[in-house]
């Protein structure tokens, strides 16, 4: 999906004009994918654009930073870096956008060793519409199983939010779409249903929603977190357990969670349609509830909202 340039980025606490922001080809994290990340939606709300959910984004960003030995080496704090988030909405004055902020080693040495490669931070946020096409909320998405499976255990760290992870993604993706897919589903390495490339997946059997557990080689989506929650309050029982691919032919329906998928519909897993192939009603309650919070259009009960007038205000 092309990007709609915005105004500019904030590059190590810099506001740098979004032409301008440019790192050096030797940079480290570009030969050895030493980054981490987060990806974060902001909504326009009655009360002005807010960010989803964005402390527990910052508090992952930090995890995936910890993990990497980068979090000590950074020269920035979390609260620096999450009101950097609440002011690229603002002076980018987007309204429904997404937020990108990077974690990455930059340029100093070459080799794996990542030590002495400096440690910079970038946020970035712009306007960015549906993830799967315009279509894929509403009428659903088509999938297949791939043929890569997600990263095991011991292997890299699927709780953290790498670029690295995003080679394995990446693999998923294409074979996905140049085989004439919308997206992917992984397995794990046991066999098990993991996650798509980019979203968490969800499954609702006989009534109940089922969504693979974190041993399953997962993000701990904080979509997938939201779901779980409205869905518990909406009286559904919701369980995090291993998945048999064949459950994905079984199910009644099938979603993604995720910050850039949002909920979107599965209607078909290797052309076998799922239930009956159609957005079936559990997904389209959870979807309705995911929207009327991330809108504000229901009062903000979690403390899932970060208003970017308040914060950006109070950043200055
Ligand atoms: C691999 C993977 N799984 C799951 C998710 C969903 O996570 P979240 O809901 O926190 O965006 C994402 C998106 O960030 C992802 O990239």
């Amino acid at each position: 999906m092309p990007m709609t340039k915005a105004k500019s980025i904030w590059m190590n606490g810099e506001l740098v004009p979004w032409d301008d922001a440019k790192v050096h080809v030797l940079t480290h994290a570009l030969h050895y994918a030493s980054s981490v990340f987060e990806g974060i939606r902001a909504y326009q709300t009655p009360k002005g654009p807010a960010i989803f959910r964005l402390e527990e984004h910052i508090d992952r960003l930090m995890f995936s930073a910890r993990v990497y030995r980068m979090e000590q080496e950074m020269s920035f704090t979390r609260d620096q870096i999450r009101d950097a988030c609440l002011q690229m909405v603002a002076v980018n004055d987007l309204k429904d956008c997404y937020i990108r902020p990077l974690v990455y080693r930059s340029y100093e040495h070459m080799g794996v060793n990542p030590f002495g490669n400096p440690v910079h931070v970038c946020v970035a946020a712009f306007v960015w519409g549906q993830y799967l096409g315009k279509d894929a909320l509403e009428k659903g998405s088509s999938v297949k199983v791939g043929t890569w499976h997600r990263l095991a255990p011991n292997t890299l760290p699927v709780m953290v939010k790498a670029s690295a992870n995003y080679m394995n993604s990446q693999l998923l993706k294409m074979e996905a779409v140049v085989e004439g897919y919308d997206e992917a589903i992984a397995l794990d390495v046991n066999g098990y249903v993991s996650e798509g490339s980019a979203a968490n997946v969800f499954a609702v059997v006989k009534g109940e929603i089922l969504t693979p557990c974190l041993a399953n080689s997962v993000l701990a989506g904080i979509t997938r977190d939201s779901v779980i929650t409205l869905a518990r309050e909406q009286g559904y029982t919701v369980r995090e357990q291993s998945l048999p691919r064949e459950m994905l032919y079984l199910a009644d329906e099938l979603f993604y969670s995720g910050t850039a998928v949002e909920v979107t519909p599965i209607t078909s897993v290797d052309k076998i349609p799922v239930g009956k192939g159609t957005v079936g009603p559990v997904t389209k309650t959870l979807q309705k509830a995911y929207f009327s919070e991330v809108r504000g259009e229901v009062p903000d009960r979690h403390g899932w909202l970060s208003l970017v007038g308040q914060g950006a205000a109070a950043a200055r």
